[in-house]
Order: structure tokens, then C-alpha cells, then sequence
């Protein structure tokens, strides 16, 4: 088999020890890429990194870093690939309430990125965008969002319109700008292994999933109706087309951005009711009133996707990829236990008990 077009290159992961980035680090090391992570931190920490066996060597190939920092830019010397995720993320709550912060550092990070790409002429980058970039008005249940619809409306959070702009930096002074290659990807809602469970930081899938494992016995919790629904993808889904982003024929990267969702779009209510399942709980839903409950429902439009990877597999089936949530989860403790909690007894799982 010859050798992927990574190996013995160095690759550098920019909030690398995050939920996505710890990931993308363990299937780069898995393919013989030479990893360096950046991270400051603030979400991140170094046991995502323990945990996928990054060899974590401090000033040599891990380097706490804050990307707002001018001087963060001597990092990027001699870097073959940079992989751009470092960002102030949160769920939806945190990006409505926080959203002059969040605009201010992601912009800051993205500006200093992009100038330490051009100034040290790395070949190739790669900047995580989210399916935020859509407006609101063109989110639904039904009909499925295409790349083109981001510009084409109001939008939701200034998190969003950062990245949108993100976007727009890149193809103005970047493509085409021999010798960086850039690919922008989108990804909708992403949820497994080492992604943040408690607090109001946590997205929707892993707090509903802490939630049920702190009260095993008491009925879970839904804001709302629980028919809000988002178009979930399993981390994995997005680190494997990651590593394999070089269209198989050109050998380039993918010219105009591209999503990456299951292409499906799944109620809150379901994933509340495959976590009760799984984790073979005898409680309900019990679905709290909001006065709004905001977006509907988003999923994503997955044909330039499939026109351009038809050798990459399909999005893991929700049951699927939560059930494997789960396993991972219940090996993790220290990722979903509050401190007093009745789930220290093992035995109010029947699925652990076996
Ligand atoms: N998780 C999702 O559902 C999702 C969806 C769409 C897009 N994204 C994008 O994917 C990327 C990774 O997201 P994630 O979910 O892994 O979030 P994450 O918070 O786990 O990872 C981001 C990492 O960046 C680091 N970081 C933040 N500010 C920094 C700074 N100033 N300097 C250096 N490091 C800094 C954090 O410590 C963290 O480790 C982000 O760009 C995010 O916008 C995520």
C-alpha cells in the first residue's frame, strides 16, 4: 500500500488538544504524520491528548500557546499542513449571550493564523467553518441546506458570521496565493468521545447524555418540545474525511467550501429517547416549556460531498454513533460525574451490569 500523502510530513493542529483536534491528532499519527499541537487551553486540555496517546514532548511537539498572540506566528515555520481549529466555541446559549467575546477572540486567532500561513509559506491549510454560516431563514426540517446558502441571509450569531468572514479572508488572500493550498470545511453538529459534557458550554447530545448518567432515575430533561431537531455527525465521520481531504483524482484540495453533515435531520426528542434506550433506563421525557424555542430543524444537502468522496463511507447512523458515545463514555467517568451524584452506583445502569 503506498504511503498517505501526510506521512513523515510535519502537521500542525491548532486547538489540538479540543474535542475535534484530539481526534484529528490520533488519525494523523495513525496515517505517520509528524503532529504539533497548538492549544492555550481554555477548552482543551492535555489528557485528550494522553487519551489518543499523543506523546505529548512540551516545546517540541506541544506548545501551550495563545493564538491571539502575535508571537504565536514563529509556530508555523516549516509547518507542511496547518489544520485551523482553534476557536472560541460553546453551545447555542453561549454564542447568543457571549457573542461580542466570541467575535473578538476568533477574529483575533483567525487573523493571526492566516498572516503566520502567508508570512512562512505554508503549503497547505485548513480552516474548520460551521454550518452557522447559514441563516436562520434558510434553516429547516425539510429542506436541506447547500453550500451556497450561506451570504444568502440574516444571520444567527456573530460566532457564525466571524467564521463566515473567516471564509471570506481565506479566498480573498489566501487561495490562490502560490504556494498555500486552502480547503474551507463546514461541519454541522458534531458529538463524541472528549467533546465537553457538563456546564452550559456543553452541546446538546453530551449534556442530555451527562444528564441521564447524573440521574439515572429521574426523567430526562428536554427544553421545549423536543421536536427542535440538528443535523448530528460523529466525530470520527469528520476526522477521517479530514486526514483524507485530497480529492483522489487532482491530488488538491476541494476549491469552494464543503459541508459535512449525516444529511439528516434528528429531533431532540429521538436522541433523548435512544440515550434512555441504551443506557436501558426506566424514566421518561419530560419536556420543559421555553418561551421560544428558536431554530427547527437543520440538516445538510451531503451531493458536492458524495460527487466528491465517493470512496469515503457514509455518516455512522445516529443510534449508532451515540451508542458508541456511550460505551466511550462510561469508560471516562471524570467526563460526565458530578460530585454527588447517584450514579456512582453501577448498578442503576442494567447495560453495566451485565
Ligand atoms: N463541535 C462542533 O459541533 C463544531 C461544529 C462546527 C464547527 N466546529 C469548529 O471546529 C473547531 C473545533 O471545535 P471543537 O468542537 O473541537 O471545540 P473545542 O473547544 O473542543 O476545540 C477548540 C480548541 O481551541 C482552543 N483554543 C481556544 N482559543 C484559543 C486560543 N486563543 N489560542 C489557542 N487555542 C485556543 C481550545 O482550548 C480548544 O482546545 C472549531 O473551530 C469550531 O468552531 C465545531
Amino acid at each position: 500500500m503506498s504511503a498517505h500523502y501526510l506521512a513523515g510530513k510535519p502537521v500542525l493542529v491548532t486547538g489540538g488538544a479540543g474535542f475535534i483536534g484530539s481526534q484529528l491528532v490520533s488519525d494523523l499519527l495513525a496515517i505517520g504524520a509528524e503532529v504539533v499541537v497548538i492549544d492555550n487551553e481554555s477548552r482543551g486540555s492535555k489528557s485528550n491528548l494522553e487519551d489518543v496517546n499523543f506523546g505529548i514532548r512540551d516545546n517540541k511537539n506541544y506548545f501551550k500557546v495563545d493564538l491571539r498572540d502575535p508571537d504565536a506566528q514563529r509556530y508555523f515555520k516549516d509547518i507542511h499542513t496547518v489544520y485551523h481549529l482553534a476557536a472560541d466555541v460553546g453551545g447555542i446559549a453561549y454564542a447568543l449571550s457571549q457573542g461580542i467575546q466570541i467575535w473578538k477572540n476568533n477574529t483575533l486567532i483567525d487573523a493571526n493564523v492566516f498572516e503566520a500561513v502567508l508570512k512562512h509559506q505554508v503549503p497547505n491549510l485548513v480552516y474548520a467553518s460551521s454550518s452557522c454560516v447559514y441563516p436562520l431563514n434558510l434553516s429547516s426540517p425539510d429542506r436541506a441546506l447547500q453550500e451556497s446558502h450561506a451570504w444568502q441571509g440574516e444571520m444567527h450569531t456573530l460566532y457564525g458570521g466571524e467564521k463566515l468572514l473567516g471564509e471570506k479572508a481565506i479566498r480573498m488572500h489566501l487561495q490562490g496565493s502560490h504556494p498555500t493550498n486552502t480547503a474551507v470545511v463546514r461541519f454541522h453538529n458534531v458529538y463524541g468521545p472528549r467533546s465537553i459534557m457538563k456546564g452550559r458550554n456543553a452541546q446538546v447530545i453530551q449534556a442530555l447524555i451527562s444528564r441521564a448518567l447524573n440521574h439515572p432515575s429521574k426523567n430526562l430533561e428536554v427544553w421545549g418540545s423536543g421536536q427542535q431537531g440538528r443535523d448530528f455527525i460523529h466525530v470520527s465521520d469528520i476526522t477521517h474525511w479530514l486526514v483524507n481531504l485530497w480529492l483522489p483524482t487532482t491530488n488538491s484540495l476541494p476549491q469552494d467550501p464543503i459541508q459535512r453533515g449525516s444529511g439528516i435531520n434528528t429531533q431532540i426528542r429521538e436522541i433523548a429517547q435512544h440515550i434512555i434506550n441504551i443506557l436501558e433506563l426506566n424514566i421518561e421525557i419530560d419536556f420543559l416549556p421555553v418561551p421560544d424555542e428558536g431554530e427547527r430543524g437543520r440538516k445538510s444537502d451531503n451531493s458536492k460531498f458524495d460527487a466528491l468522496y465517493p470512496h469515503l463511507p457514509q455518516p455512522l447512523p445516529i443510534q449508532e454513533g451515540i451508542r458508541r458515545y456511550i460505551d466511550w463514555v462510561l469508560e471516562h467517568e471524570t467526563f460526565w460525574k458530578e460530585k454527588i451524584s447517584e450514579a456512582s452506583n453501577r448498578a442503576a445502569f442494567p447495560c453495566l451490569t451485565r
